[in-house]
């Protein structure tokens, strides 16, 4: 069993703290366990030029014999880092909130991913071995979940393009100054119960594994997200009376019989489930569409696209 942990804050820091917590448990359970501060890495941000997508697609359909990778990976540290994660077979992720969101540092990091997408580099024989990967994500920030909305939620949407399986999260709240989370004796015991929980999963055969943190945390049934927003169309038509923000699941909300709202699944809800390779790679289906079209119409933008460069403002 190898755990790697992966921290966004500070060195010594309360997110730090908590995954170490996380990881004493998974070493004790006989865990290899590695811990990185991203703090320590050089990682550039992903600068857009959608190379990896296309190449995969032109793998994918026979036109490229090779895949090149990240148009960055020589350039920084990212190689480094996914290479040995994608051999791990449990990730615990430690990340602070700023402005409710994860920290820039971790988004700079995970929005790499997509060069790396897991089942990709598998089905090319880049990676040799699925190494089923489990995820435990902690948010960590001054305040309570008002002040964290978005945190956990993004977290989770980094996960897909590693095919990672979220089994835990927790979200540690009120910690302001380094340290601050040692005065929180509950938040490091659960800390502590989420290193079990990746072992319990790692334990657990692939097909059986399942959601090990609270029950009832969040609204998502799927995925124990928060955020359930009214769905609108989806490129093809399809669209759900209300949908979750992160993995896409489609259903209503309803009252049971205490009077509680809750977001019930449709019977196709999980058609588009983020967490599934199938559900995802229609999402390639749909980019690739949508350049497609772009590409065929292109010559009809070029009057608009020259006014547009020719256009500037003073910058600073
Ligand atoms: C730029 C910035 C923005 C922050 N925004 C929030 C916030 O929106 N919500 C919150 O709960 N805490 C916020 N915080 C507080 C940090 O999340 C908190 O100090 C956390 O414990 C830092 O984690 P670390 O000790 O692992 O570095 C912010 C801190 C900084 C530096």
């Amino acid at each position: 069993m190898k755990v790697l942990g992966i921290v966004a804050g500070r060195h010594g820091g309360n997110s730090e703290i908590l995954v170490k917590e996380a990881l004493l448990a998974c070493q004790e359970s006989g865990a290899e366990c590695k811990m990185i501060n991203l703090f320590d890495y050089h990682i550039e941000h992903c600068i857009g030029c959608e190379s990896c997508t296309v190449q995969m697609g032109e793998v994918e359909m026979g036109k490229r014999e090779k895949y090149g990778g990240c148009v960055l990976k020589n350039k920084d540290d990212m190689d480094k880092i996914v290479n040995e994660m994608q051999t791990c077979n449990g990730v615990i992720m430690g990340v602070p909130s700023y402005d409710l969101t994860p920290s820039s540092l971790y988004l700079k990091f995970a929005q790499r991913f997509l060069a790396y997408e897991l089942a990709f580099r598998i089905a090319i024989g880049e990676v040799k071995e699925d190494p089923h990967m489990v995820g435990g994500l902690i948010a960590n920030g001054g305040s309570c979940l008002d002040w964290q909305t978005l945190t956990l939620d993004a977290m989770s949407a980094t996960m897909f393009t590693q095919s990672i399986q979220v089994v835990d999260k927790m979200l540690a709240t009120r910690n302001g100054l380094p340290g601050n989370v040692l005065l929180r004796p509950e938040q490091i015991a659960r800390a502590r119960k989420m290193g079990q929980n990746i072992i319990k999963a790692i334990q657990t055969p692939v097909e059986e594994r399942g959601w090990l943190g609270e029950e009832d945390m969040g609204m998502c049934p799927n995925c124990h997200a928060n955020l359930i927003y009214r769905g609108e169309p989806h490129w093809d038509g399809i669209q759900f009376p209300f949908e979750c923000a992160v993995c896409g699941a489609g259903g209503d909300l309803v009252r049971d019989e205490q009077g509680q709202l809750r977001f019930v699944l449709a019977e196709n809800g999980l058609i588009r489930d983020r967490n599934k390779n199938e559900s995802r790679a229609e999402h390639l289906n749909e980019i690739v569409r949508t350049r497609i079209d772009y590409l065929s119409r292109k010559h009809e933008t070029s009057q608009l696209a020259e006014y547009y460069k020719s256009i500037t403002f003073p910058t600073i």
